[in-house]
């Protein structure tokens, strides 16, 4: 029989189930919480919190708009890591308990894994899955990699930062704006009709595949401190230009790499996944270059770019179906590798 599974999201500030029925995804309900956002960035003890107040409805409602009842589940799926500890474990105790009461299988998945196999989500029926081998570009608010994918469930990371994630970067630049959490989509709503050429920043050398995002955070201060030195007004006047300027720097930092990547590995099945993934002009460009370089390119529908149950159920599907399961004494993994 093929299974039905329901799957959980905690890792961070996204609490989240979905249903995945014979692999396909039927739905996905996603609680955002608001509370981080006069913060700046996500206050882990916070997060946790908000989880445990939301997960029952998030589940019941998933289960609910799926019209699935708990003895038609095969499995419990849950995000092992990476993560926030405090947040993975509101949703990996959440999962245990329902496998343990209902003797039901369990299944741990890795976060990141589970960002670069919402490409498999079957979104619309002609939607196209990305060949194999392809290179998927994960970005998000902790990370930042390129990942060679064999095959669903065989990856391998080989370029990340070396610091912070761009989502950090850009989020921090948000802050030091004087924009909520999480700033990242907000810079690129600012960018819309800002000029990209106005402002330039220092380009930051890193051998190889790897990234380093700490040190345009700084030049970014900086530069805001002393432009606000010589005209306090400069941010409210400037935004639009500021933000498409610092967008266009750190989107070139992430192609550059990306195209290295294709001409290292010779593979040009090429895909984005994770929140900053849902970022306008990573979208333009990873088309507009794709286009110039004969690349097949993949971008995952908005929905399935930041975090969601939907991914962890399609990443649930294929270790189902591969028989890998999680003993019950599991425990959650805040710092868990791709390839663990
Ligand atoms: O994947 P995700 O939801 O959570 C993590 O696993 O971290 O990614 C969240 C990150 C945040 O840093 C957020 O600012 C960034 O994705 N983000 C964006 C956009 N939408 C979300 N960054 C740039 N442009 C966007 N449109
Ligand atoms: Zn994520």
């Amino acid at each position: 029989m093929p299974p039905v599974i329901l799957a959980i999201e905690s890792s961070c500030d996204e609490t989240s189930a979905a249903i995945i029925r014979s692999g396909k995804v039927l739905n996905n309900v996603v609680a955002s919480q608001q509370v981080h956002r006069k913060y700046g960035g996500v206050v882990p003890e916070l997060a946790s919190r908000a989880h445990q107040r939301n997960i029952h409805d998030v589940v019941n409602e998933a289960m609910a708009s799926a019209g699935v009842q708990v003895s038609e589940l095969d499995g419990i799926a849950f995000t092992k890591g990476p993560g926030l500890m405090g947040a993975l474990l509101v949703g990996s105790s959440f999962a245990k308990g329902m496998s343990l009461a209902l003797g039901k299988r369990l299944i741990g998945v890795n976060h990141m894994e589970a960002h670069v196999l919402a490409h498999f989500i079957k979104a619309t029926p002609d939607a196209t899955v990305p060949s194999f081998p392809f290179l998927c570009l994960t970005v998000s608010g902790g990370h930042t990699q390129i990942v060679l994918v064999k095959d669903v469930l065989d990856m391998k990371v080989i370029g990340e930062t070396k610091d912070d994630a761009v989502g950090e970067a850009f989020d921090k630049a948000a802050k030091i704006l004087g924009l909520p959490y999480p700033g990242g989509p907000l810079i690129n709503q600012h960018a819309t009709d800002g000029n990209a050429g106005a402002f330039h920043f220092p380009a930051t050398q890193v051998p190889g595949l790897d990234f380093s995002f700490s040190g345009i955070k700084t030049a970014f201060l900086y530069f805001i401190r002393d432009q606000k030195a010589i005209n306090p007004e400069f941010v409210g006047e400037r935004m639009k230009d500021i933000c498409a300027s610092l967008q266009k720097h750190l989107i070139n930092m992430l192609m550059q790499k990306l195209e290295l990547a294709s001409a290292m590995t010779g593979i040009r099945h090429v895909a984005i996944a994770g929140g900053v993934s849902a970022n306008t002009l990573l979208r333009q460009e990873l088309k507009r270059r794709g286009e110039e370089l004969g690349w097949s390119t993949h971008i995952p529908p908005f929905e399935y770019c930041t975090d969601n149950a939907a991914m962890v159920a399609m990443a649930a599907h294929f270790k189902y179906e591969a028989s890998r399961f999680e003993p019950l004494d599991t425990a959650p993994e805040p710092g868990l590798a791709l390839s663990a």
